[in-house]
């Protein structure tokens, strides 16, 4: 079980639990406001975009080339980028914050 708090573009918290799955899909099925998750999480939308607490970032990493290439093309991008499709929910992330970059 791991606690995920989003911060929305309006500055609003919502923190959720979530056991597995991405965090694309806890974000999605919770409404978090700026998380669509278009493209059904395969790395080709990034409509799922967030910010990592910089905190943070060690513990989720760094990502991979492909969804690096997604991610360079959005201009809210920068180095505490991540799609959170491509993160899996597991106890290690617990406490994580990371904010909505859409
Ligand atoms: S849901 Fe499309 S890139 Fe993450």
């Amino acid at each position: 079980m791991a606690k995920i708090t989003f911060i929305t573009q309006e500055d609003e918290q919502i923190t959720v639990e979530g056991n597995s799955g991405s965090l694309m899909e806890l974000a999605v099925e919770h409404n978090i406001k700026g998380i669509d998750g278009d493209c059904g999480g395969v790395c080709s939308c990034a409509t799922c975009h967030v910010h990592v607490e910089p905190v943070f970032m060690e513990t989720v990493g760094e990502p991979n080339d492909i969804e690096k290439d997604m991610l360079e093309f959005d201009d809210n991008y920068n180095e505490y980028s991540r799609l959170t499709c491509q993160i899996q929910i597991s106890d290690a992330l617990n406490g994580l914050v990371v904010k909505v970059a859409n």
